[in-house]
């Protein structure tokens, strides 16, 4: 992790009860998370349908946590200014949805690079030393409730290492099957931030489950 910040906790809302959806943000927020954490899925990138802008404009307007929306969609190009629009501080999209049509869109400010697990790190090299941020996914992005990917934990050491050895900005972030004992893992890789859904959205006391969480992270 960068040496003039603790690690970040970010909570993804996809697990959550959606009839109860402000209820259940209010609930995080008052427990310290740090971001909240929206996963879009569209069908075709992804075998998942989740939600789209109006429920980022939703979302935004009850709470005053900083907003990261996932884009696991195609064509993300033609999505980000509405998910801006709709209130997110920061949009992170795939690798594997760039081609050379649109991958210029990574030099936007507020604009991460995401990757699943099979896809080799060095892919990510020609957008590392512009980019913000990476999102290394720890399960195959689609769903909540997986269970994290051991190897991901040497992922996000290379990642480590590249920035270390060429002094780029980008912070590490680490979303699916986190827990306590996976996000201390993280943090000791390397990682800046976690993302946490399940385990906190699905216990029977979200706020405590934050708390481990967090304790973890501070080591
Ligand atoms: C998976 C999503 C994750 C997911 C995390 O496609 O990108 O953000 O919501 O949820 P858990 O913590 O349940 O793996
Ligand atoms: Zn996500």
């Amino acid at each position: 992790m960068s040496a003039d910040k603790s690690p970040s906790l970010s909570v993804s809302v996809l697990n959550m009860d959606f009839t109860r959806l402000a209820e259940s943000i209010k609930a995080v927020e008052e427990a310290g998370a740090d971001f909240l954490h929206l996963d879009i899925m569209d069908g075709h990138f992804v075998d998942n349908i989740s939600f789209g802008p109006d429920i980022v404009k939703a979302v935004s307007s009850v709470t005053s946590v900083p907003i990261h929306t996932h884009l696991m969609i195609e064509n993300p190009e033609k999505f980000i200014e509405r998910f801006f629009e709709s209130g997110s501080d920061t949009v992170t999209l795939h690798v594997e949805t760039l081609n050379s049509g649109n991958s210029s869109i990574l030099r936007m400010n507020r604009i991460g690079v995401s990757l699943n697990p099979d896809i080799p790190v060095s892919r990510l090299e020609p957008y590392l030393e512009f980019s913000e941020s990476v999102l290394v996914m720890s399960v195959f992005a689609g769903f909540g409730g997986q269970e994290f990917i051991p190897e991901s934990l040497d992922r996000i050491s290379e990642l480590y290492r590249i920035r270390e050895t060429r002094n780029y900005g980008f912070r590490i972030s680490v979303d699916g099957g986190i827990n306590p004992v996976t996000a201390a893992e993280c943090v000791k890789a390397g990682a800046d931030e976690v993302v946490a859904g399940s385990y906190i959205s699905r216990a029977e006391d979200p706020a405590e489950a934050l708390k481990k969480i967090r304790t973890a992270l501070s080591g």
